[in-house]
Protein backbone atom coordinates (compact mmCIF):
# COMPACT_ATOMS: atom_id res chain seq x y z
CA UNK A 1 0.00 0.00 0.00
CA UNK A 2 1.15 3.37 -0.41
CA UNK A 3 -0.67 4.92 2.80
CA UNK A 4 1.74 6.30 4.96
CA UNK A 5 4.76 6.26 2.34
CA UNK A 6 6.42 9.42 0.76
CA UNK A 7 6.45 10.14 -2.52
CA UNK A 8 8.41 12.22 -4.37
CA UNK A 9 7.08 13.72 -7.57
CA UNK A 10 8.75 15.12 -10.55
CA UNK A 11 6.84 16.55 -12.99
CA UNK A 12 8.49 17.81 -16.40
CA UNK A 13 7.79 20.29 -18.96
CA UNK A 14 5.63 18.32 -21.60
CA UNK A 15 1.65 18.27 -23.02
CA UNK A 16 0.93 15.50 -20.25
CA UNK A 17 1.87 17.40 -17.29
CA UNK A 18 -1.79 17.96 -16.58
CA UNK A 19 -2.18 14.70 -16.24
CA UNK A 20 -0.16 14.76 -12.98
CA UNK A 21 -2.60 15.79 -11.33
CA UNK A 22 -4.37 13.06 -11.58
CA UNK A 23 -1.86 11.12 -10.38
CA UNK A 24 -1.02 13.43 -7.61
CA UNK A 25 -4.62 13.20 -6.31
CA UNK A 26 -4.62 9.15 -6.36
CA UNK A 27 -1.57 8.90 -4.48
CA UNK A 28 -3.11 11.62 -1.86
CA UNK A 29 -6.47 9.65 -2.32
CA UNK A 30 -4.78 6.37 -1.00
CA UNK A 31 -2.93 7.90 1.83
CA UNK A 32 0.30 8.88 0.54
CA UNK A 33 2.51 12.02 1.45
CA UNK A 34 3.36 13.50 -2.05
CA UNK A 35 5.90 16.05 -2.34
CA UNK A 36 6.00 17.68 -5.70
CA UNK A 37 8.42 19.08 -7.81
CA UNK A 38 8.63 21.14 -10.80
CA UNK A 39 10.65 22.06 -13.42
CA UNK A 40 10.73 25.23 -15.36
CA UNK A 41 9.30 23.13 -17.87
CA UNK A 42 6.61 21.65 -16.27
CA UNK A 43 5.42 25.32 -15.12
CA UNK A 44 4.67 26.21 -18.74
CA UNK A 45 2.11 23.34 -19.05
CA UNK A 46 0.23 23.40 -15.18
CA UNK A 47 -0.37 25.81 -12.90
CA UNK A 48 2.04 25.53 -9.99
CA UNK A 49 -1.03 26.30 -7.45
CA UNK A 50 -3.09 23.70 -8.65
CA UNK A 51 -0.40 21.11 -7.63
CA UNK A 52 0.53 22.90 -4.46
CA UNK A 53 -3.12 22.75 -3.85
CA UNK A 54 -3.48 18.70 -4.22
CA UNK A 55 -0.13 17.36 -2.80
CA UNK A 56 0.59 17.35 0.51
CA UNK A 57 2.91 20.48 0.68
CA UNK A 58 3.81 23.01 -2.02
CA UNK A 59 5.92 22.65 -5.09
CA UNK A 60 9.87 22.95 -4.80
CA UNK A 61 11.47 24.06 -7.69
CA UNK A 62 14.55 25.69 -6.94
CA UNK A 63 17.62 24.35 -5.36
CA UNK A 64 18.42 28.00 -4.19
CA UNK A 65 14.76 29.24 -2.66
CA UNK A 66 14.21 27.02 -0.27
CA UNK A 67 14.26 27.51 3.85
CA UNK A 68 16.45 23.82 3.56
CA UNK A 69 19.85 24.75 1.98
CA UNK A 70 19.80 21.36 0.80
CA UNK A 71 16.13 20.79 -0.25
CA UNK A 72 17.93 17.89 -2.83
CA UNK A 73 19.52 15.60 -0.18
CA UNK A 74 16.74 16.07 2.28
CA UNK A 75 14.21 14.88 -0.46
CA UNK A 76 16.26 12.23 -1.45
CA UNK A 77 16.98 10.66 1.49
CA UNK A 78 13.43 10.72 2.73
CA UNK A 79 11.81 9.31 -0.40
CA UNK A 80 9.99 5.98 0.00
CA UNK A 81 10.34 6.12 -3.79
CA UNK A 82 10.52 9.24 -6.77
CA UNK A 83 8.17 9.01 -9.07
CA UNK A 84 8.64 11.06 -12.25
CA UNK A 85 5.22 12.07 -14.51
CA UNK A 86 5.70 13.25 -16.95
CA UNK A 87 9.32 12.24 -17.63
CA UNK A 88 10.86 14.12 -21.18
CA UNK A 89 13.30 12.80 -23.57
CA UNK A 90 15.57 15.53 -21.85
CA UNK A 91 14.78 14.89 -18.10
CA UNK A 92 15.72 10.59 -19.04
CA UNK A 93 18.77 11.87 -20.72
CA UNK A 94 19.88 13.94 -18.09
CA UNK A 95 19.52 11.75 -15.30
CA UNK A 96 20.88 8.82 -17.53
CA UNK A 97 24.32 10.84 -18.08
CA UNK A 98 24.27 11.45 -14.21
CA UNK A 99 23.81 15.58 -14.49
CA UNK A 100 22.53 17.73 -12.05
CA UNK A 101 21.28 20.78 -13.21
CA UNK A 102 18.09 21.81 -11.64
CA UNK A 103 16.62 20.65 -8.02
CA UNK A 104 14.59 17.32 -9.93
CA UNK A 105 17.97 15.80 -11.39
CA UNK A 106 19.62 17.04 -8.01
CA UNK A 107 17.03 15.05 -5.97
CA UNK A 108 17.19 11.99 -8.17
CA UNK A 109 21.06 11.62 -7.75
CA UNK A 110 20.86 12.33 -4.04
CA UNK A 111 18.40 9.60 -3.57
CA UNK A 112 18.76 5.44 -3.16
CA UNK A 113 14.75 5.14 -3.05
CA UNK A 114 13.38 3.15 -5.36
CA UNK A 115 12.61 5.51 -8.83
CA UNK A 116 9.77 5.21 -11.52
CA UNK A 117 9.76 6.78 -14.63
CA UNK A 118 6.71 7.45 -16.89
CA UNK A 119 8.19 8.96 -20.10
CA UNK A 120 5.60 10.79 -22.44
CA UNK A 121 6.92 12.43 -25.56
CA UNK A 122 6.26 12.43 -29.71
CA UNK A 123 6.62 8.71 -31.21
CA UNK A 124 10.02 10.10 -33.00
CA UNK A 125 11.45 11.34 -29.49
CA UNK A 126 10.43 8.16 -28.02
CA UNK A 127 11.88 5.49 -30.52
CA UNK A 128 15.19 8.07 -30.81
CA UNK A 129 17.91 5.36 -30.05
CA UNK A 130 19.77 7.77 -28.18
CA UNK A 131 16.14 8.21 -25.64
CA UNK A 132 15.76 4.09 -26.15
CA UNK A 133 19.55 3.97 -24.94
CA UNK A 134 18.81 6.26 -21.96
CA UNK A 135 16.17 4.06 -21.16
CA UNK A 136 17.65 1.08 -20.84
CA UNK A 137 20.76 2.07 -19.05
CA UNK A 138 18.23 3.48 -16.51
CA UNK A 139 16.29 0.22 -16.73
CA UNK A 140 19.60 -1.93 -15.50
CA UNK A 141 20.60 0.63 -12.68
CA UNK A 142 17.15 -0.81 -11.39
CA UNK A 143 14.60 2.24 -12.36
CA UNK A 144 11.21 1.03 -12.98
CA UNK A 145 9.78 2.07 -16.45
CA UNK A 146 6.19 2.55 -17.16
CA UNK A 147 6.31 2.76 -20.84
CA UNK A 148 4.33 5.29 -22.65
CA UNK A 149 0.67 4.25 -24.67
CA UNK A 150 -0.05 4.56 -28.05
CA UNK A 151 -2.88 6.74 -28.37
CA UNK A 152 -3.38 10.90 -29.95
CA UNK A 153 -0.65 13.01 -29.38
CA UNK A 154 -0.30 16.84 -29.02
CA UNK A 155 -0.58 18.31 -32.39
CA UNK A 156 -3.01 15.51 -33.57
CA UNK A 157 -0.88 13.38 -33.95
CA UNK A 158 -1.39 9.33 -33.36
CA UNK A 159 1.47 6.66 -32.51
CA UNK A 160 3.00 5.80 -29.19
CA UNK A 161 4.30 8.16 -26.68
CA UNK A 162 0.79 9.18 -24.68
CA UNK A 163 1.99 9.17 -20.61
CA UNK A 164 0.71 5.76 -19.33
CA UNK A 165 -2.86 5.55 -17.45
CA UNK A 166 -3.04 6.72 -14.09
CA UNK A 167 -4.14 3.28 -12.94
CA UNK A 168 -0.89 1.69 -14.66
CA UNK A 169 1.58 4.58 -13.09
CA UNK A 170 -0.38 4.18 -9.42
CA UNK A 171 0.37 0.07 -9.62
CA UNK A 172 3.64 0.64 -10.72
CA UNK A 173 4.60 2.94 -7.50
CA UNK A 174 2.66 0.48 -5.46
CA UNK A 175 4.15 -2.45 -6.20
CA UNK A 176 7.71 -0.80 -5.89
CA UNK A 177 6.68 0.15 -2.06
CA UNK A 178 4.39 -2.78 -0.78
CA UNK A 179 6.63 -5.62 0.48
CA UNK A 180 5.66 -8.58 -1.50
CA UNK A 181 3.96 -11.18 1.18
CA UNK A 182 1.76 -12.63 -1.22
CA UNK A 183 4.52 -13.38 -4.01
CA UNK A 184 4.42 -17.27 -3.61
CA UNK A 185 0.24 -17.80 -3.93
CA UNK A 186 -2.03 -18.18 -6.69
CA UNK A 187 -5.21 -16.21 -5.89
CA UNK A 188 -8.90 -16.16 -7.70
CA UNK A 189 -11.14 -13.28 -6.55
CA UNK A 190 -14.61 -13.37 -7.91
CA UNK A 191 -16.58 -9.86 -8.13
CA UNK A 192 -19.54 -8.31 -9.04
CA UNK A 193 -23.86 -9.67 -9.10
CA UNK A 194 -24.38 -11.81 -11.30
CA UNK A 195 -27.18 -11.31 -13.92
CA UNK A 196 -30.17 -13.58 -14.43
CA UNK A 197 -32.13 -13.42 -18.07
CA UNK A 198 -35.53 -13.27 -17.92
CA UNK A 199 -35.32 -12.17 -21.99
CA UNK A 200 -33.37 -10.97 -24.37
CA UNK A 201 -33.51 -7.23 -22.78
CA UNK A 202 -34.14 -8.28 -19.61
CA UNK A 203 -32.62 -9.30 -16.06
CA UNK A 204 -32.81 -10.09 -12.59
CA UNK A 205 -29.79 -9.03 -10.26
CA UNK A 206 -28.72 -7.11 -7.41
CA UNK A 207 -26.97 -3.95 -5.88
CA UNK A 208 -23.49 -5.45 -5.62
CA UNK A 209 -20.84 -2.98 -7.77
CA UNK A 210 -17.75 -5.29 -7.74
CA UNK A 211 -15.98 -2.45 -5.84
CA UNK A 212 -14.63 -4.94 -2.59
CA UNK A 213 -13.78 -7.51 -5.55
CA UNK A 214 -11.69 -5.46 -7.53
CA UNK A 215 -9.86 -3.91 -4.42
CA UNK A 216 -9.02 -7.30 -3.32
CA UNK A 217 -7.42 -8.12 -6.31
CA UNK A 218 -5.79 -4.55 -6.94
CA UNK A 219 -4.64 -5.27 -2.76
CA UNK A 220 -3.36 -9.06 -4.17
CA UNK A 221 -1.27 -8.44 -6.95
CA UNK A 222 0.32 -5.28 -5.32
CA UNK A 223 1.70 -7.69 -2.63
CA UNK A 224 2.78 -9.71 -5.58
CA UNK A 225 0.33 -12.78 -5.66
CA UNK A 226 -0.36 -14.10 -8.85
CA UNK A 227 -4.16 -12.98 -9.38
CA UNK A 228 -7.15 -14.22 -11.80
CA UNK A 229 -10.47 -12.00 -11.33
CA UNK A 230 -13.30 -13.28 -12.28
CA UNK A 231 -15.57 -10.46 -12.80
CA UNK A 232 -19.24 -9.36 -13.75
CA UNK A 233 -19.19 -5.77 -13.92
CA UNK A 234 -17.28 -3.11 -16.73
CA UNK A 235 -14.53 -1.71 -14.36
CA UNK A 236 -10.92 -0.86 -15.67
CA UNK A 237 -9.40 -3.85 -13.87
CA UNK A 238 -5.95 -3.06 -11.79
CA UNK A 239 -3.05 -3.53 -14.04
CA UNK A 240 -1.07 -7.19 -13.66
CA UNK A 241 -4.44 -9.24 -13.10
CA UNK A 242 -5.73 -11.80 -15.42
CA UNK A 243 -9.54 -11.31 -16.35
CA UNK A 244 -12.44 -12.97 -16.76
CA UNK A 245 -15.82 -12.53 -17.51
CA UNK A 246 -18.86 -13.87 -16.68
CA UNK A 247 -22.62 -12.95 -16.70
CA UNK A 248 -24.72 -15.45 -14.88
CA UNK A 249 -24.60 -17.51 -11.56
CA UNK A 250 -24.34 -20.88 -13.80
CA UNK A 251 -21.32 -19.28 -15.89
CA UNK A 252 -19.64 -17.67 -12.84
CA UNK A 253 -20.04 -21.67 -11.21
CA UNK A 254 -18.55 -23.12 -14.52
CA UNK A 255 -15.58 -20.51 -14.94
CA UNK A 256 -14.70 -20.95 -10.91
CA UNK A 257 -15.52 -24.76 -11.06
CA UNK A 258 -13.55 -25.30 -14.20
CA UNK A 259 -9.91 -23.76 -12.75
CA UNK A 260 -10.51 -23.67 -8.61
CA UNK A 261 -8.13 -26.58 -8.33
CA UNK A 262 -5.07 -24.71 -9.52
CA UNK A 263 -5.47 -21.72 -6.81
CA UNK A 264 -3.96 -21.33 -3.20
CA UNK A 265 -6.80 -19.32 -2.48
CA UNK A 266 -10.61 -18.71 -3.56
CA UNK A 267 -12.10 -15.25 -2.35
CA UNK A 268 -15.77 -15.68 -3.63
CA UNK A 269 -16.53 -12.00 -3.23
CA UNK A 270 -19.12 -11.88 -5.98
CA UNK A 271 -22.53 -11.37 -4.81
CA UNK A 272 -24.01 -14.38 -6.56
CA UNK A 273 -27.78 -14.58 -6.80
CA UNK A 274 -30.01 -17.05 -5.30
CA UNK A 275 -32.61 -17.44 -7.61
CA UNK A 276 -32.94 -17.42 -11.38
CA UNK A 277 -35.88 -17.37 -14.12
CA UNK A 278 -36.68 -20.90 -14.43
CA UNK A 279 -37.01 -20.73 -18.27
CA UNK A 280 -35.42 -17.87 -19.63
CA UNK A 281 -37.57 -16.52 -22.84
CA UNK A 282 -35.60 -16.35 -26.03
CA UNK A 283 -37.85 -13.45 -27.87
CA UNK A 284 -38.72 -10.34 -25.61
CA UNK A 285 -41.93 -10.60 -23.28
CA UNK A 286 -44.40 -7.96 -25.20
CA UNK A 287 -46.34 -5.81 -22.91
CA UNK A 288 -49.59 -7.22 -21.64
CA UNK A 289 -52.33 -5.64 -19.33
CA UNK A 290 -52.32 -8.91 -17.66
CA UNK A 291 -50.29 -9.74 -14.56
CA UNK A 292 -47.45 -11.81 -15.36
CA UNK A 293 -45.97 -14.20 -13.39
CA UNK A 294 -42.32 -15.17 -13.37
CA UNK A 295 -41.06 -18.76 -12.41
CA UNK A 296 -37.60 -18.62 -10.11
CA UNK A 297 -35.50 -21.70 -9.11
CA UNK A 298 -32.68 -21.55 -6.61
CA UNK A 299 -29.16 -21.15 -8.53
CA UNK A 300 -26.56 -23.78 -7.19
CA UNK A 301 -24.35 -22.56 -4.70
CA UNK A 302 -20.96 -23.45 -6.19
CA UNK A 303 -19.29 -21.75 -2.19
CA UNK A 304 -20.66 -25.16 -0.71
CA UNK A 305 -18.86 -27.30 -3.29
CA UNK A 306 -15.62 -25.60 -2.95
CA UNK A 307 -15.82 -25.47 0.60
CA UNK A 308 -16.00 -29.12 0.59
CA UNK A 309 -13.74 -29.81 -2.46
CA UNK A 310 -10.83 -27.82 -0.82
CA UNK A 311 -7.49 -29.40 -1.05
CA UNK A 312 -5.80 -29.53 2.80
CA UNK A 313 -3.47 -26.21 2.14
CA UNK A 314 -6.16 -24.72 0.10
CA UNK A 315 -8.16 -21.61 1.18
CA UNK A 316 -11.26 -20.86 0.68
CA UNK A 317 -13.11 -17.35 1.58
CA UNK A 318 -16.65 -16.91 1.13
CA UNK A 319 -18.66 -13.05 2.11
CA UNK A 320 -21.77 -12.56 3.35
CA UNK A 321 -24.39 -9.55 3.32
CA UNK A 322 -26.43 -8.93 5.78
CA UNK A 323 -29.13 -6.72 7.16
CA UNK A 324 -29.73 -8.81 10.22
CA UNK A 325 -28.12 -11.11 12.86
CA UNK A 326 -24.69 -10.19 11.08
CA UNK A 327 -22.35 -12.47 13.25
CA UNK A 328 -25.14 -15.23 13.33
CA UNK A 329 -25.87 -15.45 10.47
CA UNK A 330 -21.99 -15.39 9.68
CA UNK A 331 -21.10 -18.32 11.21
CA UNK A 332 -23.98 -20.25 10.43
CA UNK A 333 -22.37 -19.87 6.83
CA UNK A 334 -18.81 -20.01 7.76
CA UNK A 335 -19.94 -23.39 9.26
CA UNK A 336 -22.36 -24.26 6.41
CA UNK A 337 -20.15 -24.18 4.11
CA UNK A 338 -16.79 -25.38 5.54
CA UNK A 339 -14.91 -21.70 4.68
CA UNK A 340 -11.50 -20.86 6.48
CA UNK A 341 -12.93 -17.38 6.45
CA UNK A 342 -16.22 -15.47 6.33
CA UNK A 343 -16.62 -11.42 5.54
CA UNK A 344 -19.56 -10.30 6.57
CA UNK A 345 -20.74 -6.94 6.38
CA UNK A 346 -24.38 -5.08 7.26
CA UNK A 347 -25.41 -3.59 4.13
CA UNK A 348 -28.31 -1.60 5.85
CA UNK A 349 -25.44 0.25 7.92
CA UNK A 350 -24.90 3.76 6.30
CA UNK A 351 -21.91 4.13 3.85
CA UNK A 352 -20.83 0.50 3.97
CA UNK A 353 -21.39 -2.76 1.04
CA UNK A 354 -22.99 -1.85 -2.13
CA UNK A 355 -21.54 0.66 -4.56
CA UNK A 356 -19.41 2.57 -1.50
CA UNK A 357 -16.11 3.02 -1.50
CA UNK A 358 -15.84 1.99 2.06
CA UNK A 359 -16.95 -0.95 3.96
CA UNK A 360 -17.13 -2.04 7.42
CA UNK A 361 -16.61 -5.53 7.87
CA UNK A 362 -16.58 -8.85 10.08
CA UNK A 363 -13.60 -11.62 9.37
CA UNK A 364 -14.67 -14.47 11.26
CA UNK A 365 -12.22 -17.85 11.09
CA UNK A 366 -12.57 -21.05 13.04
CA UNK A 367 -9.49 -19.21 15.17
CA UNK A 368 -10.59 -16.25 15.26
CA UNK A 369 -12.58 -12.97 14.84
CA UNK A 370 -11.85 -9.50 14.29
CA UNK A 371 -13.58 -5.86 12.68
CA UNK A 372 -12.63 -4.09 10.25
CA UNK A 373 -13.41 -1.03 11.22
CA UNK A 374 -15.31 1.81 9.16
CA UNK A 375 -12.34 2.14 6.35
CA UNK A 376 -11.76 2.48 2.12
CA UNK A 377 -12.09 -0.93 0.64
CA UNK A 378 -8.76 -1.22 -0.35
CA UNK A 379 -7.85 -0.98 3.41
CA UNK A 380 -10.47 -3.61 4.26
CA UNK A 381 -8.88 -5.32 1.00
CA UNK A 382 -5.44 -5.67 2.95
CA UNK A 383 -6.77 -6.28 6.26
CA UNK A 384 -8.72 -9.56 4.91
CA UNK A 385 -5.36 -10.54 2.73
CA UNK A 386 -3.36 -10.05 6.28
CA UNK A 387 -6.03 -12.54 7.85
CA UNK A 388 -5.73 -15.06 4.97
CA UNK A 389 -1.79 -14.98 5.23
CA UNK A 390 -2.27 -16.20 8.72
CA UNK A 391 -4.67 -18.90 8.21
CA UNK A 392 -2.14 -20.10 5.25
CA UNK A 393 1.15 -20.06 7.68
CA UNK A 394 -0.67 -22.01 10.36
CA UNK A 395 -2.07 -24.09 7.93
CA UNK A 396 1.14 -24.68 6.73
CA UNK A 397 3.09 -24.90 10.02
N1 LIG B 1 -22.59 -17.98 -3.22
C1 LIG B 1 -22.31 -18.92 -4.19
N2 LIG B 1 -23.30 -19.43 -4.98
C2 LIG B 1 -24.56 -19.02 -4.81
C3 LIG B 1 -24.87 -18.07 -3.83
C4 LIG B 1 -23.87 -17.56 -3.03
O1 LIG B 1 -21.14 -19.30 -4.35
N3 LIG B 1 -25.49 -19.52 -5.60
C5 LIG B 1 -21.51 -17.45 -2.37
C6 LIG B 1 -21.29 -15.94 -2.48
O2 LIG B 1 -20.30 -15.64 -3.44
C7 LIG B 1 -20.84 -15.55 -1.09
C8 LIG B 1 -21.48 -16.59 -0.20
O3 LIG B 1 -21.89 -17.66 -1.05
O4 LIG B 1 -19.44 -15.64 -0.93
C9 LIG B 1 -22.63 -16.13 0.62
O5 LIG B 1 -23.65 -15.63 -0.21
P1 LIG B 1 -24.99 -15.06 0.42
O6 LIG B 1 -25.93 -14.76 -0.72
O7 LIG B 1 -24.68 -13.99 1.41
O8 LIG B 1 -25.47 -16.29 1.28
P2 LIG B 1 -26.42 -17.47 0.99
O9 LIG B 1 -25.72 -18.70 1.42
O10 LIG B 1 -26.91 -17.42 -0.41
O11 LIG B 1 -27.59 -17.20 2.02
P3 LIG B 1 -28.71 -16.05 2.09
O12 LIG B 1 -28.80 -15.42 0.72
O13 LIG B 1 -29.94 -16.78 2.48
O14 LIG B 1 -28.24 -15.08 3.15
Amino acid sequence: MVSGKKVVLGVTGGIAAYKAVEVCRRLIDNGAHVVPIMTSGAKRFLGEATLSALASEPVKSSLWDDEDPIPHTTLGQEADVVLIAPATARLIGTYAAGISNDLLTATLLASRAPVVLCPAMHTEMWEHPAVQENIRTLQSRGVTIVAPEDGKLAGGDIGKGRLASTNAIFSAVERTVTFNDLEELKILVTAGGTREPIDPVRFITNRSSGKQGYALAEAAVARGAAVTLVTTVEREAPVGVDVLCAETANDLRSVVMSCADNYDVIIMAAAVADFQPSMPEDRKIKKSEQVISLDIEPTHDFLVDLGKGKSPNQIVVGFAAETDDLEKNAIDKLERKNLDLIVANDVSAPNTGFSYDTNEVLLISNEDQSTVPFSSKRVVADKILDAILELRNNKNR
